[in-house]
């Protein structure tokens, strides 16, 4: 079974934004974090990718995880709605975990062709992904949009992973870190509980481009957002908070990515549809 953060933890309630103070990144991105949930996570984003077939990639993953040594960290495959189920049910006790790529802000209703975060949850999601970038780009979400996803995600009594990144002008202009505090700042719920506070950082212009930032681009943008967190939620949450790093990862780097202090794993694109890709992420956590 995976070791995954227990979802009855206590509500924090966002502090007033005063002063900024700077909050040291987690010092152990890839071993040795005992508690569940600080667990490094490895999450799939499949997109608008696969078919019934496609379980076979799930199949190989679980048994992947299944040698020993068991990798550190928790594994998550978000498929597209249409397999969420069937997926949940496969995977059941092999350790990979089902969440979805998005959901509706409201819990049920005159919503035609949306789906509610209870559905997902009913599916056997444990996780959602909001805020995406091409949710963002491509149906014009909005912060408060996904502030309010984010919400009915906590609400059944899911995980939300709340995606954020700059555009490649945004960054040439200097503004990363002041879009990206933004977006931290009006996407996530006041009321989060400890343990559930995941963000991935997935620059804009890194998504699915085959280009990363630097090493340091991406230290510097993670104690960002962290400080961000500190000065909203506290130390401690800021602390506990996993912040993923997101775009063009693939086997050739994730090892310097997830290595880098303060990553506290990765959202994966291209690279999580075929398991042998996946699995040599998720490897190296396996030490
Ligand atoms: P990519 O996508 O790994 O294909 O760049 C990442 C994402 O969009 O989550």
């Amino acid at each position: 079974m995976p070791p995954r953060a227990k979802p009855k933890a206590k509500p924090l309630k966002a502090k007033p934004a005063k002063g900024k103070k700077p909050v040291k990144a987690a010092a152990k991105p890839a071993k040795a974090k005992k508690e569940a949930a600080l667990l490094p996570l490895v999450a799939g984003n499949w997109k608008m990718n696969g078919l019934t077939a496609a379980r076979a990639e799930l199949n190989a993953v679980a048994k992947f995880l299944a040698k020993k040594p068991r990798p550190n960290c928790a594994v998550l495959i978000c498929p597209p709605a249409t397999l969420i189920a069937a997926f949940a049910a496969a995977a059941k006790g092999t350790g990979v975990l089902i969440g979805a790529q998005d959901c509706h802000a409201r819990d049920s209703g005159a919503f035609t062709g949306d789906i509610a975060a209870p559905m997902l949850k009913d599916a056997g999601a444990t996780h959602v992904i909001v805020g995406h970038s091409e949710r963002r780009a491509l149906h014009a979400e909005r912060d408060a949009d996904v502030r309010a996803k984010a919400e009915a995600v906590l609400r059944a009594g899911l995980t939300p992973i709340v995606c954020v990144g700059e555009s490649e002008a945004e960054r040439d202009a200097g503004w990363t870190l002041d879009v990206v505090g933004r977006q931290v700042q009006g996407s996530i719920p006041d009321a989060i509980p400890a343990g559930r506070l995941i963000v991935a950082y997935e620059p804009v212009w890194a998504i699915g481009s085959g280009r990363t930032p630097t090493l340091d681009d991406i230290r510097v943008v993670h104690a960002g957002i962290r400080e961000r967190l500190a000065a909203r939620f506290g130390e401690a949450a800021a602390r506990a908070a996993r912040i993923l790093y997101g775009g063009s990862v693939k086997p050739s780097n994730a090892a310097e990515i997830l290595r880098v202090p303060g990553v506290d794993g990765a959202l994966v694109g291209g690279a999580s549809l075929l398991a042998k890709d996946f699995n040599e992420i998720v490897k190296v956590y396996k030490n």
